[in-house]
């Protein structure tokens, strides 16, 4: 399995909501949000609740943020690439709960 590369002279950097962010190549988006601690990566549509890295293996959609504009990405399997643009806290419809089940209530 090849390994992330720690070398800070290969890193990058990523801009989450506003602000420039050091990042290393394989990082996943939620690797890096969690290591500036951040625990909410959006919010819900009915109540506005705080949801974050919950599974962490793309099954449970409560890690959703807007990646270079595109909503609904799983952070926690997107690797960051240079010029990546994220944002956090945002309402992003996820289509669970559409029968009264699922993270996305509240
Ligand atoms: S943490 Fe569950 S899909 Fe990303």
């Amino acid at each position: 399995m090849p390994q992330p590369d720690h070398s800070p002279a290969t890193g990058f950097d990523i801009t989450v909501d506003g602000v420039r962010v050091p990042v290393r190549p394989g990082q996943t988006v939620a690797a890096v949000l969690l290591g500036g601690g951040r625990l909410a990566t959006r919010r819900t549509r009915i109540e506005g609740r705080p949801r974050g890295v919950f599974c962490g293996i793309g099954t449970c959609f409560d890690c959703l943020v807007v990646c270079n504009g595109e909503p609904g990405v799983r952070s926690c399997l997107r690797p960051v690439a240079p010029g990546d643009v994220i944002e956090t806290g945002t309402v992003i419809e996820t289509g669970v709960g559409a029968y009264g089940t699922g993270s996305d209530r509240g």
